[in-house]
């Protein structure tokens, strides 16, 4: 009986790991091939994007409010939630639901994603550093 007849799963094994590996070589080059994956980013260069650039008005902490609310747990949640924290009447009304695709675009261009908004915060172009920061407003989400 020729052995080769019946396939064996360590064949299949072995023609999955050449993708695999591809897949990782593909992400250490930051071009993402499963599609834009904001997880993808790195945390730790996240946390010194959001120190940077919104840590004068927001805090990761629970309950602990600036100039603008608390971001803890933000993601999934809808905007404008927090009892403590007295939003503008933009946000109020606009019925977004913090998506990873909506935090994107707000903190891309705050004043085009929420017009009248009181978020004073001219917005980050630099994609990479956008996809750092998901990363770690997710982190912070779970
Ligand atoms: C100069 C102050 C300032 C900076 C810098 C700033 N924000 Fe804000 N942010 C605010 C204010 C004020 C609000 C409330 C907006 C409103 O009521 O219209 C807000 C609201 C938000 C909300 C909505 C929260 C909710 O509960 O719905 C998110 C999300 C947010 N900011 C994320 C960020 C991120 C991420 C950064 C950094 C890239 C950032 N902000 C930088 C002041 C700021």
């Amino acid at each position: 009986m020729n052995q080769n007849d019946s396939p064996r799963p360590v064949t299949r094994g072995a023609s999955f790991f050449p993708q695999c590996m591809s897949a990782i070589a593909a992400l250490i080059l930051g071009m993402a091939c499963i599609g834009p994956s904001w997880a993808a980013g790195d945390v730790k260069l996240g946390s010194k994007v959001f120190s940077a650039e919104c840590s004068e008005c927001h805090t990761m902490k629970e309950g602990k409010n600036k100039k603008g609310p608390s971001i803890y747990g933000l993601v999934g949640r809808k905007a404008a939630t927090l009892s403590d924290y007295d939003y503008s009447g933009a946000i109020k009304s606009s019925g977004i639901v913090w998506t990873e695709e909506k935090l994107d675009a707000y903190i891309t261009a705050p004043a085009k994603v929420v017009p009248g908004g009181k978020m004073k915060y001219e917005g980050l172009s630099n994609p990479k550093a956008r996809q750092d920061l998901l990363a770690y407003l997710i982190f912070f989400s779970q």
